[in-house]
C-alpha cells in the first residue's frame, strides 16, 4: 500500500515534507534542498530508493512501499565535530518513534544501529552539508523477507510484531521525536543525550565487543561514552581505546 503522505501532512501542519514515489537517495535530494536554502526540519520521504546509502559506503536496502526512507535537513547551532552526538540523539529519536508505534523497545548499537531481537531494524546516517546537517533515517517496517546477504542480520517491525505496521503513524512519531531530541540537544547540551543513550543501549557499557577499525579488529569490553559521544573500549590487553567510527559487533565472553 502506498504511504498516505497527506494523512501525515495533516497531522504536522506547517511542516515541509517533500514526497518522492521513487528517487536515487533522499540524502541527495535533501542536500540539494539544503543548498537551495530550504527551511530547517524540511523532510524528504521516498516510497523507494534506487541507490539508498548506508554508512561506510554500504547500500541501504530500500524495497518499495515497505520501509521508511527519510532525510531531514537540520540547521542547528552545532559544528561538524558535534555530529557524533547528533547521531546518538537521532538514534534515540528513532527508538522513541518505534516504541510509540509498536509498544516495543529497541536496543541501540553505537553509533547508529537500532536492533530488535539482536537484528538491525533501523539505521541513522548523518551527512554534513555546512551549515546544515542531513539526517538520514531508514526503518525496516513491513518487509517480510530480506535478500540473502541481509537475512541473518536484518529484521523489520512487522517480522518482530507479526503485525502490519502503519508507516504513516511511524513517520509522524519519527518527525515529532526528531524535533524533540534535537531541541533537547541544543537546549540541554550533550550530557542528557549521552546519559539517555547510555541507559538505552546495551552496548554502551559492560558489553564484550569486536570493533573493526583502521583495517584491524580490536576486542574488549565497552566502558561508556566519552564527552563527545565516542565509545570507550577496554581492550583485552588492558589498554583503553576510543572508537571514533568503527563497526561494533558483539564478541564472545573473554
Ligand atoms: C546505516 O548504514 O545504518 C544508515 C542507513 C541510513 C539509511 C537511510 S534511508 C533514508 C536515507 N537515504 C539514504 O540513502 N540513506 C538514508
Amino acid at each position: 500500500m502506498t504511504l498516505d503522505i497527506e494523512w501525515v501532512r495533516a497531522r504536522l501542519p506547517g511542516r515541509q515534507i517533500v514526497w518522492r514515489e521513487i528517487t536515487g537517495s533522499t540524502m541527495t535530494e535533501a542536500a540539494r534542498l539544503a543548498a537551495a536554502g530550504c527551511r530547517s526540519l524540511t523532510a524528504v520521504v521516498a516510497e523507494e530508493q534506487l541507490a539508498g546509502q548506508g554508512r561506510q559506503g554500504r547500500i541501504w536496502h530500500s524495497e518499495r512501499a515497505t520501509g521508511l526512507y527519510v532525510s531531514i535537513v537540520l540547521r542547528l547551532p552545532l559544528t561538524a565535530r558535534e555530529a557524533p552526538v547528533l547521531t546518538l540523539a537521532l538514534g534515540l529519536a528513532a527508538a522513541e518513534a518505534i516504541s510509540r508505534t509498536t509498544d516495543l523497545a529497541c536496543d541501540l548499537r553505537w553509533p547508529n544501529d537500532l536492533l530488535m531481537a539482536g537484528k538491525k531494524c533501523a539505521g541513522i546516517l548523518i551527512q554534513v552539508e555546512e551549515p546544515a546537517f542531513i539526517a538520514g533515517i531508514g526503518i525496516n517496517v513491513n518487509q517480510t523477507a530480506f535478500p540473502k546477504e541481509l537475512a541473518e542480520t536484518a529484521t523489520s517491525l512487522r517480522l518482530i510484531t507479526g503485525l502490519l505496521q502503519s508507516r504513516e503513524r511511524l513517520l509522524v512519531n519519527l518527525l515529532t521525536a526528531v524535533d524533540s531530541f534535537t531541541k533537547m540537544l541544543i537546549e540541554g547540551g550533550k550530557e542528557p543525550v549521552l546519559r539517555m543513550f547510555a541507559r538505552a543501549s546495551s552496548y554502551a557499557c559492560g558489553k564484550r565487543v569486536m570493533v573493526e577499525e583502521g583495517g584491524g579488529v580490536i576486542q574488549g569490553t565497552t566502558e561508556g561514552l566519552d564527552p563527545s559521544g565516542f565509545l570507550v573500549v577496554r581492550k583485552d590487553d588492558g589498554a583503553r581505546s576510543t572508537i571514533l567510527a568503527g563497526g561494533v559487533r558483539p564478541a564472545p565472553q573473554g
